[in-house]
């Protein structure tokens, strides 16, 4: 019987839990403490980090920021995107994605992803390519890189600036060359739950000295290399990002090969024993996915095939002990935000209507399809996949009986 009835839960242990931490953590916290050394510019914490961290992820360079929201605004800004211009980004994706575009003053327009990887989809892409398009912003979503192949020939043949949206790909690589050198600038997040944390956090990352020496400007007030100390040349901000985090990020940065090397190995088991089941579709390796991070497993449900719906699943899942969600309820034309163009300052005159524009892949996703479980479920023994992957099972035997119940409780 389900959980759900009444039955025994197929999992009764918790999950492996985020954050991971130890030793390594407290004696460097507290060296930072002592040293009295706590912000950017007085200590070495951040600064060996960005080095670190941009050398493991094939880049020159790294500047380090306050989060993976304003990381995306910052490199845009760098670029000189600007008022007038779009850039092309995924409906399916957090917020931040699109709200950065606004933020610069641009126009984000969408293009819907591919079903099968859940990444935006260059054909999309082309499609929505006018005059004014100046950038594209490809998600790597769950952790596997977006087809940044056939995005870099869209892109060189626009003359367009390709930033990746890496905030879900620490560590992923794609024919082994690392996500955030696959464009021409990259954006990670190191907010509490993402595979790589300080709690709040974010790094840019790019090969390109011109773009670097503008972000490093913008994350420091407008100031430039060389020049003096209250000498500001554009408008900017302070994002620099603090010494504690860079302390507790280079020993996070310890254990970032291991864990990922983990979650691969583990989320393409999983993936292996879900596509065996009816009506469920894991999201599906690109043949040039060399490390998938899997900040997320995903796959999509098709409640005609399994038996049951997306939602009741879910519900009967968590009974069974499985922490799953169905992730964004809404693509992200359809957020309020985006459909009443609550763009405060920004845009003022743009005659914009995104309550039209329509994705029916990412729609598919959010209404009913999709399912997500995090990354720390991916940390533990195989054991662990063996649980979640019985508990699947277990949920589809008794469809019949989880739809009865859904029935009774409407009726
Ligand atoms: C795809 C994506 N982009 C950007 C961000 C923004 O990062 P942050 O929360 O650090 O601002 C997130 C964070 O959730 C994200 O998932």
């Amino acid at each position: 019987m389900l959980a759900l009835h009444g039955g025994a839960p197929t999992r009764t242990r918790p999950f492996t839990s985020w954050p991971i931490f130890g030793d390594a953590e407290e004696v460097r916290l507290l060296r930072t403490l002592r040293s009295g050394n706590w912000g950017r510019l007085d200590g070495a914490e951040v600064e060996e980090f960005e080095h670190r961290f941009a050398a493991m992820h094939g880049c020159r360079h790294g500047i380090a920021v306050v989060n993976g929201t304003v990381s995306l605004r910052i490199a845009l800004l760098a670029a000189g995107i600007g008022a007038e211009d779009e850039v092309i980004v995924p409906p399916y994706t957090f917020v931040s994605t699109a709200t950065a575009v606004v933020e610069a003053n641009a126009v984000p327009v969408f293009a819907d992803i591919d079903l099968r990887t859940f990444n935006i989809d260059p054909a999309a892409i082309e499609a929505a390519i006018t005059p004014r398009t100046k950038a594209i912003i490809p998600v790597h979503f769950a952790g596997q890189p977006a087809d940044m192949a056939a995005i870099m020939r869209i892109a060189d043949a626009h003359g367009l600036l390709a930033l990746e949206d890496a905030a879900h790909a620490h560590a992923a690589s794609d024919g082994h060359r690392p996500a955030g050198s696959l464009g021409h600038i990259g954006s990670f997040s190191f907010q509490s739950s993402k595979n790589l944390t300080c709690g709040e956090g974010g790094i840019i990352t790019t090969n390109d000295d011109r773009l670097a020496a503008a972000c490093r400007s913008i994350q420091n007030c407008g100031r430039v290399e060389g020049g003096i100390w209250y000498e500001h040349h554009r408008i900017a901000g302070n994002y620099r990002l603090g010494e504690f985090q860079g302390a507790v990020l280079n020993c996070q940065l310890d254990r970032l090969e291991e864990q990922t090397n983990t979650r691969d190995a583990n989320g393409q088991y999983l993936a292996s024993r879900l596509a065996a089941l009816p009506g469920l579709y894991p999201q599906v390796r690109s043949a040039s996915c060399t490390r998938h991070a899997y900040h997320l497993f995903m796959l999509r449900l098709d409640a005609r095939e399994f038996g049951a719906p997306r939602d009741a699943v879910i519900a009967a899942l968590k009974a069974e002990g499985i922490p799953c969600s169905p992730g964004y309820g809404f693509s992200l034309p359809q957020q309020p935000l985006f459909r009443q163009r609550a763009f405060g300052p920004y845009l003022p005159d743009a005659a914009l209507d995104y309550g039209s524009v329509r994705c029916p892949q990412s729609d598919r996703l959010c209404r009913d399809e999709a399912i997500w479980l995090g990354q720390e479920l991916l940390l533990g023994p195989r054991q662990d996949l063996d649980d979640i992957a019985r508990a699947f099972e277990k949920v589809y035997e008794h469809r019949e009986a989880l739809n009865a119940s859904r029935v009774k409780a409407e009726a």
